[in-house]
C-alpha cells in the first residue's frame, strides 16, 4: 500500500471521526441544554477540598454519590467544589450546585435546591432530573454540617467564658 493512500485513509477516517463526535455532540446539546452541554465540556469546580468548613456526601436511590465541600468566610462561602461517581448530568449538577453557593450566606445557601439548579439550566431530560436533586441534597447537608460546626464552636466558646 502505498503512503499516499495510507494517507488518504487516515483522512477519511479522521473525518468520520469528526462527524460521529459532531453527531454526538449535537445530540447531547439539544438533549441536555447549551449551558449544561457547555459545562460538561469545561468542567468547573470538581475536586475535594482539605478541611472544609461544610462537607457532605450523599448517595441517591440510583446509587451514585455526590460529595459537596463548602470553605466560608465571615459567614459567606469563599470557595466551593464538588465530586461524584455519578452519570454526566450529576457533574453538570454539582457542578452549578457548587458555582451558585459561592458568595452565599448560609440564609441564601438555603434557597439553593434541586429546583432552583434546573431552573438555571433551563431543565434536564425527565429521567435525570434526579441528578439535579442529588446535587441540591447535598448541598444541603454540607451547610448543615457547617451550622452544627459553627454551633459547636459557638458553644464551646461560651463554655470556655470567651463570649
Ligand atoms: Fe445517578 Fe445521575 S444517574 S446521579
Amino acid at each position: 500500500m502505498s503512503g499516499g493512500r495510507k494517507d488518504c485513509m487516515g483522512n477519511e477516517l479522521d473525518d468520520f471521526v469528526n462527524e460521529l463526535q459532531e453527531q454526538i455532540y449535537e445530540e447531547t446539546r439539544n438533549a441536555y441544554g447549551e449551558l449544561a452541554f457547555e459545562r460538561w465540556l469545561h468542567m468547573r469546580f470538581m475536586g475535594s477540598m482539605e478541611n472544609p468548613d461544610g462537607y457532605a456526601r450523599v448517595t441517591g436511590k440510583c446509587g451514585d454519590t455526590m460529595e459537596i465541600f463548602l470553605r466560608f468566610e465571615d459567614d459567606r462561602v469563599k470557595d466551593a467544589s464538588f465530586l461524584t461517581d455519578g452519570c454526566g448530568s450529576s457533574a453538570v449538577c454539582g457542578s452549578f450546585a457548587a458555582e451558585m453557593a459561592i458568595g452565599k450566606t448560609p440564609d441564601e445557601l438555603i434557597e439553593i435546591t434541586g429546583d432552583t439548579i434546573l431552573e438555571k439550566l433551563g431543565g434536564l431530560p425527565k429521567e435525570e432530573e434526579h441528578c439535579a436533586f442529588l446535587a441540591g441534597e447535598t448541598l444541603q447537608e454540607a451547610l448543615s454540617d457547617y451550622m452544627i460546626k459553627k454551633g459547636n464552636r459557638k458553644w464551646s466558646m461560651i463554655c470556655d467564658g470567651k463570649e
